[in-house]
């Protein structure tokens, strides 16, 4: 097998096991379905405020004007914030490669009485039949470094929006992924672009740490530069691009971000020079909003 199939074959084999078990254990707070089962949702302010600037809805109601829209959720997984979004009455497709997590963002939907499209792809290459067929294409935190390509990947999208659709993205920032701990030790295992990877053994998950999960994966750094670059080359112009220093929710523990007083995990680093000085927050995540030209 070529290394290339042999680190997509991982990084599937881990999505299957994932979307089994995510939202499925007691451990698993991340993926809270009940909530979105009780009409709730589990995006993020910085999702909603992404959604409302492409969509041209009011702050306070984001996702007022999705109805009637056509939204692919690309890597959708267990196709949470997709059937949010089609209850809000937007024409939904997940797009995922892993036929699990389709299974069970189907399962969501029937659940929440809303129905949704799932199709099953690899996100490097699109099927011709999304081609031109979105007014918003919506990929959500942890996407994008599983992906070797991002310029082709960039494509994908961009294939997928029609003309005047949005890219509406909210991601890791790539010195989040860079960050395997901040403390007890400053530890580095990813670089901060080029596509470098690192391929790494382990048990459970981010939602889950506890699950019993086995996999090989491998993950793939993407700078800013990078991302935005590969947007402009595949024909999109860029709205908004917007980098935060914070989260409600703590995607990698307790060893990269602490929680503060106000109840929001932040990648603290450093002194100033005078007593005074508190440590700074590094970027966490970052929204990228693009229209398709
Ligand atoms: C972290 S999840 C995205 C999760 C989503 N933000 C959420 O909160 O549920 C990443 C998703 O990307 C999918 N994925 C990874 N590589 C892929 C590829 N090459 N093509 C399509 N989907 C892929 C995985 O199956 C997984 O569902």
């Amino acid at each position: 097998m070529s290394k290339e199939r042999e680190q997509f074959a991982g990084n599937l084999d881990y999505w299957e096991q994932a979307a089994a078990s995510h939202g499925t254990t007691a451990g698993d707070t991340y993926y809270d379905l009940d909530r979105v089962i009780a009409g709730g949702t589990l995006m993020t302010e910085y999702e909603e405020a992404a959604l409302a600037l492409a969509t041209g809805a009011p702050a306070d109601a984001p996702l007022s004007k999705l109805a009637g829209l056509d939204v692919l959720h690309l890597q959708s997984h267990i196709g949470v914030d997709g059937v949010v979004m089609a209850r809000a009455g937007a024409r939904v497709t997940c797009a995922d490669f892993s036929p699990t997590a389709l299974g069970r963002a189907l399962d969501l939907a029937a659940k929440v009485g809303v129905e949704i499209d799932v199709v099953e792809c690899d996100a490097r290459a699109l099927p011709e039949s999304l081609y031109g067929r979105f007014d918003v294409v919506y990929v959500t935190i942890g996407a994008l470094c599983w992906i070797d390509d991002h310029a082709l990947w960039m494509q994908q999208v961009s294939l997928a929006l029609r003309p005047g659709g949005r890219l509406v993205m909210l991601e890791m920032h790539p010195l989040f992924n860079m960050l395997e701990s901040r403390v007890p030790d400053l530890i580095v295992d990813l670089p901060y672009s080029g596509g470098g990877f690192v391929t790494m053994t382990g048990e459970g998950t981010y939602s889950d740490p506890a699950s019993t999960i086995n996999s090989t994966t491998t993950c793939y750094a993407y700078s800013i530069g990078e991302v935005v670059t590969g947007a402009v080359r595949a024909g999109l112009v860029v709205d908004r691009l917007e980098e935060h220093t914070s989260l409600a929710f703590n995607p990698r523990g307790d060893a990269t971000a602490q929680v503060g007083d106000d109840g929001r995990y932040r990648i603290l680093l450093g002194r100033g020079t005078r007593p005074e000085d508190a440590p700074q927050p590094l970027p966490m995540v970052f929204t990228f909003v693009a229209t398709k030209q």
